[in-house]
């Protein structure tokens, strides 16, 4: 959770894309200048048809740039300057037009050349209508734009300005300054624009050349349009694992369920909603070397979604018939064909944490379980930290509590010697 102080002196060029969620941007200025950040704001044209520039200047306490010819603003500071003034670049409502200029190179307004000329990293929080989301062009520059390293946060799911239901929402002011803070605080290896989407890596690249399929976050299971079973995984340990493999040389598939954070840089991520749609995403990426299950998948779904939105009425209270998810652990590690030679489970426990992972590594078949407390006193479930057990059929290894970036990094340096170890 995000502390007073927690951005202090940090620089945000803040860029306003043209679209209904604009609004919310005045919400997201206001928190980050109340976490110490400095805001600094660009509008395109089309922005200020939402909001006006006067909200946006006054709470950001800076001047507006909206101009890529102003005279004034070209002689106290060219656009290269104010694009690397700044220690984040963010794009919120990042609409579909400014991904596609960003996807392609285009600089023909202030906002868009500030994003080609910048050397720092860049936040998308992506807001469009459902059906332009879905759009391949949009897919298409999505992926180029993952593929330089821009990090992403939303859209999240549910009913648009436009009255149609599905992904394209803008990620709620909340989620994108927690991505601010993710984005800042990582001191992770990750590909910058401008660096011909080469990566730096941390030391040498123990698992150059492997394949590492990692599945993060919760999953959605619906019960109708507007209702779905969820639990309170953030996502936040199986992504710092999907990005410190990225980090260890390796070839990163993340597939998660619907979070609130931004998809690692270097990583191929598949966003997917239920655990039948994540089984089947880990199952199309295969072969790999190793699969890590990190995701917080839910154990049962309903029997059926109702099409229509369940009304309250005469009817009396609905009840729920409830039918079990595949347990995508088990079936990756017993497969015949194409199992990863390491296969790594944890195991989310209120009690008994040791015996029931020694329980769970039997059962489900895998190499390793990484075993963590999560009964609501230790704020594993959101947190940044995670205290861990580690249990193979050998013993178990107890961790001190550490940062889940920390936890993802010392598991990631396991797998070169365990997958030698297999191997041999
Ligand atoms: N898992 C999975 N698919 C499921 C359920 C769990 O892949 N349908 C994976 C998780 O990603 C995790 C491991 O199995 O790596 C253990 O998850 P956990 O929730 O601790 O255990 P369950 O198998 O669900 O058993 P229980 O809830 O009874 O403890």
């Amino acid at each position: 959770m995000a502390n007073a102080t927690s951005l202090s002196g940090k620089r945000i060029l803040l860029v306003i894309g043209g679209g209904i969620a604009a609004y919310k941007v005045l919400e997201l200025i206001r928190r980050l200048r109340e976490r110490g950040a400095r805001v600094r704001p660009v509008m395109t044209d089309a922005a200020k048809q939402f909001v006006t520039p006067l909200s946006v200047a006054s709470l950001s306490g800076d001047k507006l740039y909206d101009d890529l010819f102003s005279l004034t603003d070209e002689a106290e500071m060219g656009h290269i300057r104010l694009s690397r003034e700044a220690d984040l670049l963010v794009v919120a409502p990042a609409t579909a037009d400014l991904l596609a200029k960003m996807a392609n190179g285009l600089a023909n307004d202030l906002a868009s050349t500030l994003l080609l000329a910048t050397d720092k990293r860049v936040l998308a929080a992506p807001a469009m209508n459902v059906r332009m989301w879905f759009h391949p062009a949009v897919q298409r520059n999505l992926a180029q734009l993952r593929e330089d390293g821009v990090l992403f946060v939303g859209p999240n799911e549910g009913e648009l300005a436009d009255g149609e239901f599905g992904p394209g929402r803008m990620a709620e002011p909340q989620e994108i300054l927690g991505a601010i803070e993710d984005a800042l605080r990582s001191d992770m290896a990750v590909p910058l624009p401008n660096q011909g989407g080469s990566t730096a890596r941390l030391g040498d690249a123990p698992l150059a050349g492997k394949a590492v399929v990692v599945t993060s976050g919760p999953t959605h299971e619906p019960i109708d349009p507007v209702r779905y079973l969820a639990n309170r995984s953030s996502g936040k340990q199986g992504h710092a694992i999907a990005a410190a493999a990225a980090a260890a040389g390796a070839r990163v598939t993340l597939v998660s369920g619907p979070v609130a954070i931004a998809d690692p840089a270097g990583v191929v991520t598949i966003h997917v909603e239920t655990a039948r749609d994540m089984l089947a995403a880990v199952e199309a990426a295969l072969p790999a070397d190793v699969f890590v299950a990190a995701a917080a998948v839910a154990d049962w779904r309903p029997a059926r979604a109702e099409h229509g939105k369940i009304k309250k009425g005469a009817a009396g209270n609905p009840t729920l018939a409830l039918v079990e998810n595949p347990d995508i652990l088990a079936k990756i590690a017993q497969r015949k064909k194409n199992r990863p030679q390491l296969v790594i489970g944890f195991a989310a426990e209120t009690e008994h944490v040791a015996d029931y992972a020694r329980t769970k590594l039997g059962k489900k078949g895998c190499d390793l379980i990484v075993a963590n407390d999560v009964s609501q006193a230790t704020g594993v479930m959101g947190g940044d930290t995670n205290t861990v057990l580690l249990v193979d059929r050998d013993g178990i290894e107890t961790w001190p509590t550490l940062d889940k970036v920390e936890v993802a990094r010392r598991l990631v340096a396991r797998m070169g010697p365990l997958l030698h170890g297999v191997q041999s």
